[in-house]
């Protein structure tokens, strides 16, 4: 079969009224994307990059259709997800992963790491199966010290520990789209290579991903193409490399200007 698109985004609008309408009175609201277009085939990583409050989540929400878009068109393997029954949209969203940005909020507390990891295989195969020799694995190769295993997520993992269980969480399905959200970002320089040498083994194999940063480098590490969203638009596209060396848009100038010289 030819390759066909995995994702395909066209002119896709999000609005948001007002989060404090009362306050504001007459709110006018947000449009937090402004027809937004790309898409992703197979093996392909595409980097949205943007600044705090740019869309990103939004975005990455909405093609889940966790978030009802304004106007516009999300298709998921050539099928709009608007079109889709609950049962369909469901089963397209099982062949998507989704690393949320918040890794506190989105573990289960009370689990341990190796139960958290666990958790979505057993809601899909049930228990048993290959699922624990899986988890093991997955931990492993995130590098996460046996010895916290068996500890509760809550009260035993740093930030960037949590971030790397929420990965393996995401993996153990083996997504053929990886939704990531700034998955990176409670990583120390050292683990922050790691995490995404995991995430770009998956790519090589076939699996496609949307990786959210703000970080310009990581997504050049990650991928070979990338949009910038900026205040819901995207700015500039293309490939990673060509916009770090040559930026057009003032914004992408300015993303780079405050990169740390290294
Ligand atoms: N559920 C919501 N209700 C109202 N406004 C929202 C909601 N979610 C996000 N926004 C607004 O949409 C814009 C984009 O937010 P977001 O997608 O979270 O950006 P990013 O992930 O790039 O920081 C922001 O102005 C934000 O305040
Ligand atoms: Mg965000």
């Amino acid at each position: 079969m030819i390759d066909a698109k995995y994702l395909d985004v066209k002119n896709l609008s999000v609005h948001f009224k007002g989060r404090f309408r009362i306050f504001r009175g007459h709110g006018e609201g947000v449009w937090a994307l402004k027809s937004v277009s790309f898409s992703v085939g197979r093996g392909e990583t595409l980097s949205v990059v943007g600044e705090s409050g740019s869309g990103k989540t939004t975005l990455l929400r909405s093609l889940l259709g966790l978030v009802t878009s304004t106007d516009g068109n999300v298709e998921l393997w050539g099928r709009a997800i608007g079109t889709m029954s609950a049962d369909e949209l469901l089963a397209a969203r099982r062949r998507c992963g989704y690393i949320i940005q918040d890794p506190y909020s989105s573990l289960p507390p009370t689990l341990t790491v190796l139960g958290a990891v666990l958790e979505p295989w057993n809601v899909v195969h049930g228990r048993g199966g290959h699922g624990v020799a899986k988890a093991k694995a997955l931990l492993s190769e995130l590098k996460l010290p046996e010895e916290l295993w068996g500890a509760r997520v809550r009260y035993s993992l740093s930030g960037g520990q949590r971030q790397r269980v929420a990965v393996a969480r995401a993996l153990i399905l083996a997504p053929e789209l990886l939704l990531c959200d700034e998955p990176t970002a409670m990583q120390d320089v050292s683990t922050r290579g790691e995490v995404l040498d995991v995430l770009n083994r998956r790519v090589r194999s076939g699996m496609s991903m949307v990786l959210v940063t703000h970080d310009l480098l990581l997504a050049r590490h990650a991928a070979s193409r990338a949009i910038v969203l900026y205040k819901g638009e995207i700015v500039e596209s293309g490939d990673t490399s060509e916009l770090l060396e040559r930026p057009t848009h003032s914004y992408t100038r300015a993303l780079l200007a405050a990169l740390p010289k290294l």
